[in-house]
């Protein structure tokens, strides 16, 4: 490993470690008068039990949708931000870092992401994701094209659905290149890399913007003993990549960017209009002679909105820098078979891209 990455410090929830003025909020206590403080900008300590935190919330949720009736995507964009804000002022006290409320979940992540603290005040709904997220961690995703289980660090991006990783699987087997070196852009779980791992390809450089995928992919690479075969890298597209590739694999976020991005999941599902642009100007210089850029995509936007462009057919299409070798389209199911599809989802495609520079 990078000996950088040894001092790399996750992301995590912001907490507060100062004493606090707050509404301490108690059972039977008056949920209404408690939210409508809220909004107006006073912090709330739940006690006594963990539930009482989601009486206030599911409270707020109620107020808030009487006030924002707006059932356009802007009035929706304005519920979500005002419930965000006024959510974040909903507290819970940890102490020894466990959360001191009664029937609280057990969550690792307010150990291990705190090592530095062990009393603060947190956010209810980042403890929230904080559990959903340790749930995965612990439990584990099964991925049956790796024959392994991931367990995706706090804040990283994991496959939910799995056609895309059938689709890459069904492509590494034919491959019939070099699998001397590869660069992983965007390596998220690790999901790709281990992949390519499994079916023989020996140096991969991967590297990410998310900083916990960094260090969930060191820690995973460990566990399978992969290490050997990873390098890892914090930083945008190319940055610090010293290296030619026979293979640069990028499952990229999918959808355009609407609004300003933030760091962690925000960044694996959207992209601003320069990274494809970027992603090609730079993927050039690091393949080797022969090299391929494969890319996972999918149509996703284009279901959403007809309108909307795709980057890689723009790439073709505009610049005289890559031909296509291959494009491989696959349905995406259900994710549970008995759920008859009747969202807009039904004719989402994922994609393989295989791209070869013009000699
Ligand atoms: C859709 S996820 C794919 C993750 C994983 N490779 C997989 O297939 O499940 C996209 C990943 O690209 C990363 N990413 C987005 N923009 C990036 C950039 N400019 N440079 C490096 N990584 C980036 C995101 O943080 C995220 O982990």
């Amino acid at each position: 490993m990078n000996k950088d990455l040894l001092t790399i410090q996750a992301d995590r929830p912001d907490i507060i470690t100062s004493e606090i003025e707050a509404i301490h909020f108690y059972r039977k206590m008056d949920t209404k008068a408690t939210v409508e403080e809220m909004i107006a900008g006073k912090y709330v300590l739940v006690e006594e039990y963990y539930s009482n935190g989601l009486e206030v919330l599911s409270e707020l949720k109620k107020k808030l949708l009487r006030k924002y009736k707006d059932k356009s995507f802007q009035g929706q964009r304005d519920y979500r931000s005002a419930f965000r804000e006024a959510s974040h002022r909903l507290l819970l006290k940890v102490k020894d870092n466990k959360l001191l409320v009664k029937k609280a979940p057990t969550i690792g992540w307010l150990e291990l992401l705190y090592t530095d603290v062990s009393e603060f005040y947190v956010s209810f709904p980042d403890v929230q994701g904080m559990n959903s997220s340790w749930q995965w961690y612990q439990k584990g995703i099964e991925v049956k094209t790796l024959d392994i289980k991931l367990h995706p660090f706090y804040g990283t991006y994991f496959p939910t659905r799995f056609d895309h990783l059938k689709l890459f699987d069904k492509w590494l087997k034919k491959y019939e290149g070099s699998k001397q070196q590869v660069i992983e852009i965007g390596v998220g779980s690790g999901v790709l890399s281990f992949q390519l791992i499994q079916n023989g390809f020996e140096n991969i450089f991967a590297t990410d913007t998310n900083k916990n995928a960094i260090i969930g992919v060191a820690q995973e690479s460990k566990r399978l003993g992969y290490e050997e075969n990873i390098r890892l890298n914090h930083g945008d597209l190319f940055e610090n990549c010293d290296i030619k590739a026979d293979l640069i694999v990028f499952n990229p976020p999918w959808l355009l960017a609407k609004h300003k991005l933030e760091e962690g999941i925000d960044k694996a599902i959207y992209f601003e209009e320069e990274l494809f642009p970027r992603f090609f100007e730079e993927a050039l210089k690091h393949l080797n002679p022969e090299g391929k850029i494969v890319l996972i995509f999918s149509n996703l936007a284009q279901v959403v909105d007809e309108e909307s462009t795709h980057p890689i057919i723009e790439e073709l299409r505009n610049n005289n820098r890559f031909r296509k070798e291959l494009h491989l389209r696959r349905d995406v199911r259900a994710s549970s078979k008995r759920t008859k599809r009747t969202d807009s989802r039904e004719n989402e495609k994922v994609e393989l891209w295989v791209l070869a520079p013009k000699k």
